[in-house]
């Protein structure tokens, strides 16, 4: 087996102490992952981790991760446990091989080409307005429901603007069980527990069954109708390679799960954690209301104010440090690798942690204060150190299309409302799809 080799030695590893006989650190791992994980750096560079039979590696120091992650050519895979989830998102970006992943992303990449971006975020603030008008004052809402909810209408709308030619989209429990059913799908450690008949699976195939018929029918208007509707499935559908070949409508299908998997929970995620942080922190949050009560003066945010909410964007980068949606990524090495100094075997599991990373007190000092003005003078973060949309190759498409929505949602919320938890019901990172804050309800008061 061929060593690919990363430069360099200076890299100290070490296994995690307190594994259990047979079962390692798997105990420690799902009953305070959060803890767990963060506090692996203190370790080592590279810390070995013990789960049940299998080895994990947790890549710990930043420029490890960069190297892991930027020389792709001895890993494959991506998400939080790419082998158990074929029949996941189909053959969707974020879990096709690396061969397939080149091709595929060469012709995505145009849907989040900067020129589409307003248009895109036209769309997502009257999806926001449309979602928050029927909000009254005094109201308690399940803020990560009403989050997602938000962020699904946005998805929807940004891949099918043209829908209202071709009938109804699938509702918001269809949705709804596309995503969580992929989700499980995503998580679940037993291959073949996803074609089980549980209620959950059934509902799951039915939706994307509607999904499918709906896709099918989008599909079959657009290319009649040739006309582009400055949407995803415009892109999709007018994607070729270099040999000139186009997505399949399998694959297009595939590609709309994808996104309704990748850009939906993840930004409902950080929106949520977003307002459990402001209500914690009112100074911020009055500063934040200060720059909107100037820049908006209670109307909606549009794309050409992003410019003008400077303070609403550092809260979302400082929200994606302390909870960042997808707080572990795992690579299956394909080659027998040094990293970083040290062998690791080739099929063994290496995992990131943006979490672990983000919270790093040499590169983050107090890394537990929700401080968005430290993005005031940390100008670009050394690569490897933030890793809010993960790294190299395989790192998030949406970026901007996420953080502009979110800062669109953000403002346009603020303004008009004031979100305070419900209290009592302290709330807690839980581990799903995306690391979320539950139970979370808080009523709403009109500004
Ligand atoms: C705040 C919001 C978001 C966060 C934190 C986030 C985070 C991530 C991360 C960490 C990855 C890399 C996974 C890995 O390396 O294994 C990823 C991949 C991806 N994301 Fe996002 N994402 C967000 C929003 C979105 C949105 C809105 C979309 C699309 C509408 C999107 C589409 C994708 C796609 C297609 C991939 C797969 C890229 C590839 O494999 O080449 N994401 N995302």
């Amino acid at each position: 087996m061929p060593i690919h080799s990363f430069p360099t030695t200076r890299f100290t590893a070490a296994t995690a102490p307190g594994g259990l006989p047979l079962l390692g650190h798997a105990p420690a791992l799902l009953r305070r992952p959060f803890d767990f994980v963060a506090g692996l750096a203190a370790h080592g560079d590279l810390v070995r981790l013990r789960l049940g039979p299998l080895d994990a590696y947790v890549a710990c120091h930043p420029e490890l991760v960069r190297r892991l992650l930027d020389e792709d050519h001895a890993h494959d895979g991506g998400g939080p446990a790419p082998d158990s989830a074929p029949e996941a998102p189909g053959d969707g970006l974020a879990a096709c091989p690396a061969t397939a992943h080149r091709r595929r992303q060469r012709m995505l990449q145009p849907a989040f080409h900067r020129a589409r971006l307003p248009g895109y975020a036209a769309m997502t603030a009257e999806e926001i307005a449309g979602t928050t008008a029927p909000w009254r004052d005094g109201d308690v809402i399940d803020v990560p429901a009403a989050m997602y909810r938000l962020t699904t209408a946005v998805t929807a709308r940004c891949l099918f603007a043209g829908h209202d030619r071709a009938g109804a989209l699938p509702g918001q429990a269809s949705m709804d069980a596309i995503v969580r059913g992929a989700g499980r799908r995503v998580m679940m450690p037993l291959p073949g527990a996803g074609r089980l008949p549980t209620p959950g699976n059934r509902r799951y195939r039915r939706a994307r069954q509607d999904l499918r018929e709906v896709t099918g029918r989008l599909i079959a208007d657009y290319r009649a109708d040739g006309t582009d509707h400055h949407d995803l499935l415009s892109v999709l559908l007018g994607a070729v390679d270099e040999d000139g070949q186009g997505l399949s409508d399998a694959e297009i299908h595939d590609q709309v799960v994808t996104f309704l998997l990748a850009g939906t929970e993840t930004t409902a995620a950080t929106l949520s954690w977003a307002w459990t942080l402001l209500a914690a922190n009112p100074a911020v949050r009055e500063r934040l209301h200060a720059e909107l009560d100037t820049v908006l003066d209670g109307r909606p945010a549009r794309h050409d104010d992003l410019p003008a909410l400077p303070l609403t964007a550092r809260i979302v980068s400082e929200t994606l440090r302390l909870y960042p949606p997808v707080w572990l990524l795992s690579r299956t090495l394909t080659a027998d690798t040094r990293l970083g100094g040290h062998r690791v075997p080739a099929g063994a599991t290496v995992l990131v942690s943006p979490y672990l990373l983000h919270r790093r007190a040499d590169v983050f000092p107090c890394p537990g204060r929700f401080d968005p003005d430290r993005w005031l003078t940390t100008a670009r973060p050394a690569a490897g150190t933030y890793a809010p949309f993960g790294l190299g190759a395989r790192s998030c498409l949406g970026d901007t299309f996420g953080t502009t929505e979110a800062v669109l949602a953000i403002a346009t919320i603020a303004a008009r409302w004031t979100i305070t938890p419900t209290p009592g019901r302290p709330v807690r990172p839980v581990r799903g799809l995306s690391l979320s804050p539950r139970p979370f309800t808080a009523t709403l008061t009109r500004r």
